[in-house]
């Protein structure tokens, strides 16, 4: 049976989701064939975004998935998008949350996520983005939107993607729902500890993405897969470096989103719940040196605000 954590709206998070995501990106037929074969093997939880495109892909394969009977009803699936920076304005974020569910055949999603704390300008084609083109996101207004999808029913939990302590704080001062999700990079070359323990106490679920350092994307590397310290741990207990990253998560009660698209992987990365982690092993992961993979200014440009922002956490 799956291992699942709970968030505090009460929804049931399957604790290894499959990323959707591919960079560069490798075609929606490619994308389907690894989401039903994932379903074969066993995941339930899918997270996919509007700016990732791969929101029809996973709509299809969730589609014939039912229809090869993988999966009974839609309800057994875990599924979360995320709000693009473009829509980030009360009046976009109805439609937005509708465009990504007819593109994923569905009429309510499990999760909806605000991707990252700023509003980029309809102009925006590519990024990096000028300056002029990003702004901080009017937080109330738009979590307001957010509350109405849920209210409405269009999806069952709200949330948010790469937000800081002192963002949440912020939203935490105005919202009437609470977020039930941050989901943020997370892993163990970047523990985040100060923003693990201000969501739990606030009872926010951290989602981990890049759990294994993003390998082979434009951003990512294998400083997690080709850490030392973890592979003496993985050596010594038969399991390979990601097994090892993705039960650390698991063990500080993060949820993860690990991308693969290969069979024998996407197995390995499920195969993290019948073993732990020694005391010994926790010590030396927690003592090792932190890099932080992905920020505000290497995706939306080098401009001093987006600094200040990496700086804040
Ligand atoms: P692949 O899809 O070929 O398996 P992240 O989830 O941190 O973004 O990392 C995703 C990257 O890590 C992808 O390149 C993926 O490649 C690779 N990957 C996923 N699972 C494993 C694993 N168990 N061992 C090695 N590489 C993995």
């Amino acid at each position: 049976p799956e291992v699942t954590l709970s968030s505090s709206d009460g929804l049931a998070i399957p604790v290894i989701g499959m990323g959707t995501m591919s960079s560069p990106p490798v075609g929606p037929e490619i994308t389907k064939d690894a989401i039903i074969e994932a379903i074969k093997a066993g995941y339930r939880h899918f997270d996919t975004a509007f700016v990732y495109r791969t929101e029809q892909p996973l709509g299809e394969a969730i589609a014939e998935a039912l229809r090869l009977g993988l999966v009974k009803s839609r309800d057994e699936l875990y599924i979360s998008s995320k709000l693009w920076c473009s829509f980030g304005e009360k009046g976009l974020i109805l439609p937005a949350i509708n465009m990504s569910l007819r593109n994923l055949q569905l009429d309510y999603l499990d999760m909806y996520l605000i991707h990252w704390p700023l509003k980029l300008s309809e102009e925006v084609r590519q990024m990096p983005a000028k300056k002029e083109h990003i702004s901080p996101l009017d937080i109330k207004s738009v979590w307001e939107a957010m509350e109405e999808c849920k209210s409405l029913g269009l999806t069952k939990g709200i949330g948010v993607s790469n937000f800081t302590c002192k963002q949440l704080e912020e939203l935490l001062s105005t919202a009437k729902i609470p977020p039930a999700v941050n989901q943020v990079e997370m892993n163990p070359l970047w523990q985040q500890k100060k923003l693990r323990e201000f969501c739990k106490a606030r009872g926010i679920q951290v989602t981990a993405y890049s759990p294994l350092g993003a390998f082979n994307t434009k951003w990512g590397d294998n400083r997690i897969l080709e850490c030392y310290v973890l592979e003496e741990i993985a050596k010594a207990k038969g399991k390979t470096t990601a097994q090892i990253s993705l039960r650390w998560l698991y063990e500080q009660e993060v949820s993860s989103v690990a991308k693969s698209f290969n069979k024998e992987r996407m197995k390995q990365n499920l195969d993290i719940f019948d073993w732990s982690l020694t005391e010994e092993e926790s010590n030396k992961i927690s003592q090792l040196p932190q890099r932080k993979g992905i920020t505000f200014a290497s995706i939306f440009g080098l401009h001093d605000w987006l600094l200040q922002l990496d700086a804040e956490d």
